[in-house]
């Protein structure tokens, strides 16, 4: 279903989701967007599926309070446990990142593949469901890598200590011969480099950011010509200068517009 749709919400646990945003803003550059980290709670990646529905619900309905016409569930870890929640409660569009980042991988021409992400989303199923509901009989080994997020904040992207880290999770999936390696995380991409090298030749890397915007952009109508009065709205839970700092790290230039928002007011 097409929708005429300018003002589009995107939520994560933090400012992760930034990567999500920055591939969406690539494809509609004329949109409107309102970005929200729940930075005051993270990590949501080792919280229960009841709290992690209980956060999102917050979420959106904080964006939903703003007018959106789209919500982005940016968060693998809220994909993995809210959207059927949040479907039945909102009524626009819900895009999560669990499908669109599963039909990469089989897109991606995988028939072993590996999915890394938070010990939460790991641990929920939710992509070797979705991959096996697209491609019956695919093999599919998870592993989580709860460090790789504490890593990428420390801001230790490419350092030796993250590739010993990387190794050590990875080894058991480069054991299965894996010919694609999913990201389902929102951190994850800014260790691609480091997990490339480490998974060796051969082996494809999909991260859900770029497939979860092209889903997005085929929702919407309007939005591909860039507008000098585009809004661009960060609301984070917690307004930290550390989380300033790493958002703009994820999204490559200075966060102008950023308002601390309680959401359990
Ligand atoms: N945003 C989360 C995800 O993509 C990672 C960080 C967290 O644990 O909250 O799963």
């Amino acid at each position: 279903m097409k929708k005429d749709c300018t003002t589009i919400g995107i939520f994560d646990s933090g400012i992760g989701g930034i990567t999500v945003l920055k591939e969406i803003l690539d494809l509609l550059p004329g949109a409107d967007f309102l970005y929200l980290g729940d930075s005051a709670r993270l990590p949501y990646g080792t919280k229960s599926p009841k709290t992690i529905v209980r956060y999102s619900v917050q979420c959106a309905q904080f964006l939903v309070s703003k007018g959106i016409d789209m919500l982005v569930v940016a968060c693998n870890t809220a994909s993995s446990h809210a959207i059927p929640e949040l479907r039945e409660r909102l009524r626009i569009p819900v895009v999560g990142v669990v499908e669109s980042g599963s039909k990469a991988a089989i897109e991606a021409g995988g028939s072993r593949i590996g999915v890394i992400g938070t010990s939460s989303t790991i641990k929920s199923g939710s992509y070797e469901r979705v991959l096996q509901e697209l491609k019956p009989g695919v093999k599919v080994f998870s592993k989580a890598c709860p460090l790789f997020v504490s890593l990428v904040e420390e801001g230790w992207c490419s350092d030796s200590i993250t590739e010993q880290v990387a190794r050590r999770y990875l080894e058991d999936i480069i054991r299965e011969g894996v010919d694609t390696l999913l990201l389902g995380c929102t951190h994850y991409p800014l260790l691609k480099g480091t997990i490339a090298r480490v998974m060796g030749e051969g082996v494809g890397i999909v991260d859900s950011a770029r497939s979860t915007a092209r889903v997005v952009s085929a929702l919407v109508d309007g939005g591909r010509t860039p507008r000098s009065d585009q809004e661009l709205t960060f609301y984070l839970s917690d307004l930290s200068p550390t989380f300033i700092r790493l958002g703009e790290l994820f999204l490559g230039k200075r966060m102008d517009r950023i308002h601390e928002v309680d959401l359990c007011e």
